[in-house]
């Protein structure tokens, strides 16, 4: 017996050896230590080994088993290594891998960021307010009567509440006044809405940077001063601008800026970008009566109010306006 089990495993050390694939592996398993493998077989005749030699034949059977099932582990381990190697072998692993597609910001956002960097620089803290306003805010405390146009149904967006879409950042101005003792010096960059008819420089849903500066002896100079400086650092100081009369019932006088746009295949031309002015007195007093205060009076300041997706035309020459809002990414992808 014992000679049987030395020969059966010297021909099964052999066999798996000389085993080259997974299929004639899985096979001398079976023909080996299968129900009918030849080592199997030897444990059956266990039944004939005398009483006294079965702890020792016993002992040097489950050592076989023990050998065989080690030795095909190993040359299973050995063969499927190679398998790996082979499966790698014609990748080029100093190949730089597939990039995955990052996302970037926005222009608009782009943009906002760089100009509250630049008015911050300036002085200026950031204020807030809502979105949906009512109309004392957005109207009545900025000097604009009940039958202004701008308050017509045609063009601002009310609920039935009364409340509207503010259609401007300027109810910020009296949010901040009704809050702030002078002096005050505010931005809030945010979203104003109106019922225009979407063309190449408009849009229903839009967003401004409104600012706000009120002191004693605040003079046109430094309004001038303030924007032109900001604009230059926006754009570059060879950038041109020019400031037009206009008017605006919370401020007086009153201006809106242009700025130069420089679009690619297209003429210069103007663009309106912001409109801006000496805060109105009528402005103070109404803050002042809804405060109970005259904490206003004696004062003076400047106030505007910058198109945000004109200041992104403007920076990119972008010649269409709804390109921002469109999501295609062959031009969101240049901002990347
Ligand atoms: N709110 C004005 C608009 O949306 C822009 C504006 C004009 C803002 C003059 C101002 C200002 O603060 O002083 O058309």
């Amino acid at each position: 017996m014992k000679e049987q089990i030395a020969s059966v495993q010297e021909a099964a050390m052999q066999q798996i050896s000389s085993i080259l694939n997974m299929k004639s592996l899985e096979d001398a398993r079976v023909s080996i230590l299968g129900k009918k493998g030849s080592l199997t077989q030897l444990q059956q005749g266990m039944r004939t080994v005398s009483k006294e030699d079965k702890p020792a034949i016993g002992a040097l059977l489950n050592e076989a088993r023990a050998i065989m099932t080690a030795a095909l582990d190993m040359r299973r381990d050995q063969i499927q290594l190679e398998l790996d190697e082979q499966a790698v072998a014609d990748i080029d692993i100093t190949l730089p891998g597939a990039t995955l597609p990052m996302g970037g910001l926005h222009p608009i956002t782009i943009v906002k960021e760089e100009a509250v960097r630049v008015l911050r620089r300036m002085g200026f803290s950031l204020s807030d307010g809502p979105e949906i306003e009512d109309e004392w805010h957005c109207f009545d405390a900025l000097n604009t009567p009940a039958d202004h146009p701008a308050r017509n149904e045609k063009d601002t967006f009310y609920f039935d509440s009364g409340k509207l879409l503010r259609t401007q950042t300027s109810t910020v101005q009296a949010r901040t006044m009704e809050k702030q003792s002078p002096p005050i010096r505010i931005i809030c960059p945010g979203s104003a809405f109106r019922r225009d008819a979407i063309d190449a420089t408009h849009l229903s849903a839009f967003n401004q940077i409104e600012g706000l500066y009120v002191a004693k002896d605040v003079s046109v100079g430094e309004l001038k001063g303030t924007l032109e400086y900001f604009l230059k650092a926006l754009f570059g100081t060879e950038t041109s601008v020019r400031f037009r009369p206009h008017f605006f019932p919370f401020t007086e006088p009153s201006f809106e800026i242009d700025v130069l746009l420089q679009a690619a295949g297209q003429q210069p031309r103007w663009i309106e970008i912001a409109g801006c002015g000496m805060v109105n007195p009528a402005v103070f007093e109404n803050i002042d009566q809804a405060r109970g205060t005259d904490i206003y009076a004696g004062c003076t300041g400047f106030a505007f109010g910058i198109g945000l997706e004109r200041l992104a035309m403007i920076r990119w020459g972008i010649r269409d306006i709804r390109l921002l809002i469109e999501n295609d990414q062959r031009f969101l992808a240049q901002f990347q």
